[in-house]
């Protein structure tokens, strides 16, 4: 008797495929990144992330409580800093009042309940668009890790239930859970971007921010002394373990589709969760390819996430949340 097993037996009908799916992605599985710039009932959509906008602090409030009703229950916020307040030791993001302490509490008063997660990197404060401060050609790691680790309490002192630096300092998980202790925040949660690659993929949403290395003397023209390098598997282990054993709550790998084998590594190797952020290049290549009728969008943006949430993630920041908590529900 040939075959002696019949797999397709199991895929009939979508009865049967529902019954035996091992795993099905939820609005649970989402956290929604957010653009903020400064101003009054702005919408700006940014060139390269087509349907995706920087919103003002008034509409800002209309998007998270948006999200809530969807299901979303937890957003990533980012600032577009206005070009004159950039320096090289990123001083403004500091400012109790600055656009992303108000952002904070713009999306804790619209929704308490709402988590509001952070981005803490200098990168759309700094005068070169570097995470950190620049010196000599260099990143300085340890002058960097320090500034950032205020940026994290003036965050937490904002009202920010969990933030995320995105910076690949070494040490400054350590000094962030450090300060935030110290400064009685205790409950304030840290999901480190621990296996953050020098990715290409990045371009976009540095356009987003106008956020991107500026080509001068001496200032580096990419991110590859800080961020990893693409080649490297073993080394996100180490970078997660690290973090973890520094305080991070969360780790997180970055970008998504490209390292997925990543993902899957940091799953078995640490028994914390694991985020996923499928970032702005790859929302900008489905973007491109459905606008040219190449690809299906909508199939093609589930095919994806399910992907990441099938290679281990326990939570993915996504573009596409919203798109696809309104496709699955
Ligand atoms: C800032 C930061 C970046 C992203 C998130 N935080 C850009 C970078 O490191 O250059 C990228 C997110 C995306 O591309 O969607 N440190």
């Amino acid at each position: 008797m040939y075959p002696l097993r019949r797999n397709r037996r199991l895929r009939t009908n979508e009865a049967i495929r529902s019954l035996v799916r091992e795993i099905a992605i939820t609005p649970n599985d989402f956290i929604a990144p957010l653009f903020v710039v400064e101003g009054k009932n702005k919408k700006e959509e940014i060139a390269s992330m087509p349907n995706y906008f920087r919103l003002s602090l008034d509409l800002l409030e209309k998007e998270v409580k948006e999200l809530w009703n969807l299901g979303i229950k937890s957003v990533l916020l980012f600032v577009k800093v206005p070009e004159d307040l950039k320096d090289n030791a990123g001083k403004e993001a500091l400012n109790a009042n600055g656009l992303m302490q108000r952002a904070i509490k713009t999306a804790k008063n619209a929704v308490p309940e709402m988590l509001v997660m952070t981005d803490v990197a200098l990168d759309p404060y700094s005068a070169y668009g570097h995470d950190g401060v620049v010196s000599n050609g260099k990143i300085l790691n340890d002058d960097s890790s320090a500034i950032l680790a205020e940026m994290g309490l003036s965050h937490a002192k904002a009202g920010a239930d969990i933030l995320a630096p995105s910076d690949m300092m070494d040490g400054r998980i350590f000094e962030m859970r450090t300060l935030l202790e110290d400064e009685g925040f205790q409950e304030t949660g840290i999901m480190s971007y621990s296996a953050k690659y020098a990715s290409a993929f990045y371009g976009p949403f540095r356009d987003a921010l106008d956020s991107a290395p500026v080509d001068a003397e001496d200032i580096p023209k990419d991110k590859k002394t800080y961020q990893m390098d693409p080649a490297n598997r073993d080394e996100a282990v180490k970078e997660s373990l690290m973090d973890i054993e520094e305080g991070a709550d969360i780790v997180m790998v970055k970008p998504g589709l490209c390292y997925l084998d990543i993902v899957r590594d940091l799953k078995n190797a640490v028994n914390i969760p694991v985020a996923v952020y499928q970032v702005s290049g790859e929302y900008a290549m489905i973007k491109a390819a459905a606008e040219k009728g190449w690809l299906d969008h909508d199939a093609v943006v589930l095919e994806q996430l399910t992907a990441i949430k099938r290679a281990g993630a326990s939570m993915i920041a996504s573009y596409f949340a919203k798109d696809a908590v309104k496709l699955i529900s």
